[in-house]
């Protein structure tokens, strides 16, 4: 029985290997999948079993506009061919090197490549250090240990606590999730780790500013919530805390936050005053996704410790890096018997063929410019949602966003958020053959990075349709 001819009518699927009598049995609720209810999924599986540029087939044969990467992952498309090969070249060439003993050319060739791109603040006299890991928390598991070790080893030992926010969302291994700062997906684990207090996102304040225009009332949020954490640290005692972990532009079930400049400006200031390391979780917005490099260039603030995941490889394998700022792994070298070294591993960690597939997908996003084609396609994006906002200014109470992260919010009073209108859209989403991340009151879009304007002008037709369907 060949793949092709072996379809089972119900789901479309491929029955070669006995899958389609399996999903008659318990496999759909038994394949677990994250944040999910595995006996509302079986009720309604999407299983996809083919992609091709910035489009993905389920088995039932339907084709959807990939609006979100994948989840902020494939950046550079489904299929491409360069990251292909370079993944088969190094499968065939070295596929694992021994972590205890040493490293590997593409592992070498990956930190050279993440050292060159990193913020010129983070440079230092001898460049930044590299940890390439596999996954976003770990990733950001790992910043937290940096942060926290290298207090100890420069004479201030009683720097520990991280300064997180409500809302944001970090991970899921527990130094990460303790950071992430909704309950949601926190409060079944308790206790976790001690240390990490949490403070309002800037869009918390909106409704204190309701009085003014969009832009200013979101300008003076991100001043109130900034000098809220200067006063936050001052009253914890600064020597007592470690870092503070942010995303650049957070989205999550929590909301979707795009914070003004003048936050992370103050941020920087708090830090610097307090010594205290200002660590960007850049999973999301790293690699090109807000049309620059990274958060930190598009906000002109760099942080100390800059994760990065997700996008880096455009989901071809699983990697991640923490970029450490030159000054800081300063810390981390001396002599063996100092202990210095970052104590903190993975088996994975610096794969030869991941390594290789994040430098071919580096040197994608460089020789395209994907940055560039974000910054772009992302001001096209937001001039057609602005002019869907225009035509249904009851149902659009905002616009915002990033690059090539753009959404928007529903209308408070027409569509409060409890009865969640977001998902409404989503499920419509399905009908209408795109996909696109929603919270609860927002629809964000974050399509690959190497989408053209006639792909984005199908995908905003559809999600235009969704709307006239809602609204009736
Ligand atoms: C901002 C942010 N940080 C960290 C993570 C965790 O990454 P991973 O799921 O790869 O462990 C995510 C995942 O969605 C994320 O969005």
């Amino acid at each position: 029985m060949t793949t092709t001819d072996a379809r089972d009518t119900a789901h479309g699927i491929d029955t070669a290997h006995g899958l389609a009598t399996e999903l008659d049995g318990d496999l759909l609720r038994h394949h677990i999948l994250d944040f999910r209810q595995m006996t509302q999924f079986a009720e309604a599986p999407w299983i996809f079993d083919r992609a091709d540029g910035v489009r993905l087939r389920d088995t039932d044969g339907n084709w959807y506009i990939d609006g979100l990467s994948g989840v902020f992952v494939a950046s550079l498309g489904y299929g491409n061919t360069k990251v292909i090969e370079a993944i088969e070249h190094q499968l065939r060439t070295l596929h694992f090197a021994p972590p205890l003993h040493g490293t590997s050319v593409p592992a070498l060739d990956l930190a050279a490549r993440l050292r060159r791109l990193a913020p010129a603040a983070m440079q230092g006299a001898h460049g930044p250090g590299i940890k390439i890991l596999s996954g976003g928390s770990e990733a950001t598991e790992a910043a937290l240990k940096l942060a926290r070790q290298y207090w100890k080893q420069v004479g201030h030992p009683r720097k520990y606590k991280v300064v997180a926010r409500y809302g944001g969302y970090h991970g899921a291994t527990m130094g990460s999730l303790s950071a992430t700062g909704g309950w949601e997906r926190k409060s079944v684990f308790e206790p976790l780790v001690p240390g990490f207090i949490h403070h309002h996102q800037p869009h918390a304040f909106k409704d204190v500013f309701a009085h003014l225009p969009v832009a200013e009332a979101s300008e003076a949020a991100s001043r109130l919530a900034a000098d809220l954490v200067g006063r936050m640290v001052e009253n914890e005692d600064p020597e007592t805390v470690a870092a503070i972990i942010v995303e650049p532009m957070s989205i999550s079930a929590a909301g979707f936050v795009v914070p003004h400049d003048a936050y992370y400006r103050r941020l920087r200031e708090i830090c610097d005053k307090h010594h205290v390391l200002l660590i960007y979780d850049e999973i999301i917005t790293g690699f090109g996704r807000l049309g620059e490099w990274f958060g930190a260039n598009f906000y002109g603030v760099a942080p100390d410790l800059l994760c990065v995941g997700k996008g880096m490889g455009g989901g071809y394998v699983p990697i991640s890096a923490v970029i450490v700022a030159g000054q800081v792994w300063e810390a981390f070298l001396g002599d063996p018997a100092e202990r210095r070294e970052f104590h903190h591993g993975h088996t994975f960690a610096g794969n030869p063929v991941a390594s290789a597939a994040g430098c071919a997908a580096i040197d994608e996003m460089e020789s395209r410019d994907l940055p560039g084609n974000a910054k772009a396609q992302g001001a096209y994006v937001r001039s057609r949602l602005q002019a869907l906002q225009r035509e249904f200014p009851d149902v659009i109470a905002d616009v915002r966003g990033g690059g090539l992260l753009q959404g928007f919010e529903f209308d408070p009073v027409r569509y409060p958020k409890v009865t969640k209108p977001a998902k409404k859209f989503e499920a419509l989403a399905r009908k209408h053959g795109f996909i696109a991340r929603c919270g609860d009151e927002y629809v964000a879009f974050a399509p690959p990075l190497v989408i053209e304007r006639a792909d984005l002008d199908e995908l905003l037709v559809r999600a235009t349709d969704v709307l006239h369907e809602m609204v009736g």
